[in-house]
């Protein structure tokens, strides 16, 4: 199992991100009109990544993660003639300098972190580019010290939230989208500074269904070996169960306490956390 894993400034990476791309990203030619789409992962990157590219009436790439390959990336990322959605699960302090200096915008996607670590026992458990875990307990232990592929959830979603007021990052919640998906893609079209209809943005809320994207995926609609994940290139282990609160079914009394004080802790200067708890 070692060799799945490998540390780099501290934060754990599968073996799919080289150390060579990871020490070379601050190289990487950004591009005014680049597009990112930032998350921790297991918050949704897909259905964000199906939304926003149904968006865009003109040519647009949705590339693979940023952090994902070898050396090989940048020139081939380099060489993509159209505009460009980049995914990426850095933190911001890992994200390449050019992108900050050049002002691209960004959309970061928050989920419950409670949903997220019951997503991502799922994944560990699915994908065999991660590390197997035992039991619940174990990788919620994991999951609450930061001892999982991407680090600690609560590190991500800070390193972010210092940049909250940066006019171009917007910060989307999964829980919103589930609850009023329209308004979302509303609220993203005008900061991608894309027109579009109501009725447009019905038909791109049906496609963009769980469903829908889970029957995609089963069927020839869409690659099934590719995703905008770094941790794997099968899509089927993506779309599992696509709602809010299934977090309820896994922990135990305690193990909720115990994250509740962890987030106290870890949040207590976080403005944002105080969204997050309507659904805890
Ligand atoms: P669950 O494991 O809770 O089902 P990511 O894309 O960042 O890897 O996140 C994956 C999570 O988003 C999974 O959560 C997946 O089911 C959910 N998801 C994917 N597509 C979705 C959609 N169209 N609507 C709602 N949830 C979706």
């Amino acid at each position: 199992e070692a060799e799945l894993i490998h540390q780099f400034k501290g934060i754990s990476f599968t073996t799919r991100s080289s150390p060579e791309l990871l020490n070379s990203l601050d190289a990487f030619d950004a591009r005014e009109d680049d597009v990112l789409l930032v998350s921790y992962p297991k918050s949704g990157t897909h259905w964000l990544a199906g939304v926003i590219t149904k968006l865009y009436k003109t040519p647009v790439t949705l590339t693979n993660p940023i952090e994902l390959g070898d050396m090989s990336k940048l020139e081939e990322l380099n060489q993509l003639s159209s505009k460009r959605i980049i995914p990426t699960h850095l933190d911001y302090n890992m994200l390449p300098q050019n992108f900050k200096n050049k002002k691209c915008k960004m959309i970061y996607i928050i989920r419950n972190p409670k949903d997220i670590a019951v997503s991502m026992y799922h994944y560990y458990k699915e994908n065999p580019n991660l590390p197997t875990v035992d039991t619940w307990t174990a990788f919620l232990d994991l999951f609450l010290e930061g001892d999982v592929v991407c680090g600690s959830w609560f590190d991500h979603f800070l390193s972010w939230e210092e940049h909250k007021n940066d006019k171009n990052i917007l910060f989307l919640f999964y829980e919103d989208m589930k609850k009023n998906l329209p308004k979302t893609v509303k609220e993203i079209s005008i900061f991608l500074g894309i027109s579009i209809s109501d009725e447009d943005i019905q038909d791109i809320c049906k496609k963009s269904s769980f469903s829908e994207m889970k029957r995609d995926t089963e069927k020839e609609n869409s690659d099934p070996s590719h995703t905008v994940c770094a941790l794997t290139s099968n899509r089927k282990l993506i779309f599992r169960k696509g709602t809010v609160g299934d977090w309820k079914n896994h922990f135990t009394p305690k193990q909720n306490l115990r994250f509740d004080e962890v987030f106290n802790e870890k949040m207590k200067f976080s403005k944002m956390a105080k969204n997050l708890t309507y659904e805890f």
